[in-house]
């Protein structure tokens, strides 16, 4: 393999930028070129290539976001749109791929490698829901980014002796929800993944103020529904004073933590040495300290369930 390429696809996670520096630097080591391909799949069927050098991704490692912007791309969902990548790709002497990005990516990745192009896929979400793996790039992040504002809103939430409801992201998944409450400290915490009635975190409250706790922090997965409802049932339930803050995109943001970092570099280094080993269709996931990989059509059948241990404790530890 002479010339790889990589991109970022679907929402930009911190670290990101460090698996591109790992995917560009561990290629040239091998005397790869690197072809950069900018907004994702949209890039890819619009030939938005660059090459990359070693000086392309210097001063990166520590900044969030992407250098090579991310989109959602409509037309790669097409048939058309795909071989029309591919036709580009091939013009451009590209032989493999490094796919940097959530579920939506590796679906594009298992998709090109099915037309010929080796593709491997790294997940970099901050969402942590790719099976496979217990991390994705970004996660620690944004879990440390949430932990942040609940100290904050815990200020003034005591001070005024409030109940806040806080909003996190996370999509269809309750991992960020369920790791920031835990270390947060959050009082109640509301995921998809288990369903819980209001009147339970209510009754929490109450038990709280009846010992002597004069605010709560509930923390709520987006995709548990909406929440300007949820936090008007507890505040219609429980007769008290309740705020809502939804935390939004400054979860997305910020300086990768040092763990990202070292997973999207041991992650980005991998998918380059799988592709010059003449792999395909492989996802990379680390299970405890090891960097392993998995087919990636498989991988997209399995489900990554949340840790019921730590969603009980979280229970326990908040009474
Ligand atoms: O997948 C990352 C994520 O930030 C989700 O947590 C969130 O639901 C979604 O992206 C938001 O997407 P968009 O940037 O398209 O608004």
């Amino acid at each position: 393999m002479k010339r790889i390429a990589v991109l970022t696809s679907g929402g930009d996670a911190p670290g990101m930028n460090a698996a591109i520096r790992a995917v560009v630097r561990t290629a040239i080591y091998h005397n790869v070129e690197v072809i950069g391909v900018m907004r994702g799949y949209s890039g890819l069927i619009h030939g938005e290539f660059v090459k990359m050098d070693l000086g392309s991704v210097a001063d990166i490692i520590h900044r969030g976001g992407t250098i090579l912007h991310t989109a959602r791309s409509q037309e790669f969902l097409t048939e058309d749109g795909r071989q029309r990548a591919v036709q580009k790709m091939k013009e451009a002497g590209i032989e493999g791929l490094v796919a940097i990005g959530g579920d939506g990516t590796f679906r594009g990745a298992a998709a090109l490698d099915k037309l010929g192009i080796p593709t491997i896929g790294v997940p970099g979400t901050i969402d942590n829901d790719i099976p496979c793996t217990s991390l994705t790039i970004g996660f620690d992040t944004v879990v440390n980014t949430v932990v942040d504002a609940i100290n904050k809103i815990r200020d003034t939430a005591t001070s005024h002796e409030r109940i806040f409801v806080i909003e996190v992201m996370g999509r269809n998944a309750g991992f960020i929800a369920l790791a920031a409450g835990l270390a947060g400290g959050a009082e109640s915490i509301l995921i998809p993944e288990i369903p819980a009635d209001v009147t339970t975190v209510v009754d929490n409250i109450r038990r709280g103020l009846a010992r002597g706790k004069r605010h709560s922090i509930i923390l709520v997965a987006e995709g548990v529904g909406d929440v300007r409802e949820i936090t008007e049932k507890i505040t219609k339930l429980s007769g008290l004073e309740t705020r809502l803050s939804i935390l939004g995109y400054i979860q997305r943001g910020g300086t990768p933590t040092a763990l990202d970092r070292i997973l999207a570099s041991r992650m980005g280094a991998e998918a380059v040495r799988l592709l010059l080993k003449g792999e395909r269709a492989k996802m990379i996931g680390i299970a405890g300290e090891e960097i392993k990989s998995f087919d990636i059509q498989w991988a997209l059948q399995q489900k990554k369930e949340i840790d019921l241990d730590q969603y009980n404790l979280a229970g326990i530890l908040s009474i």
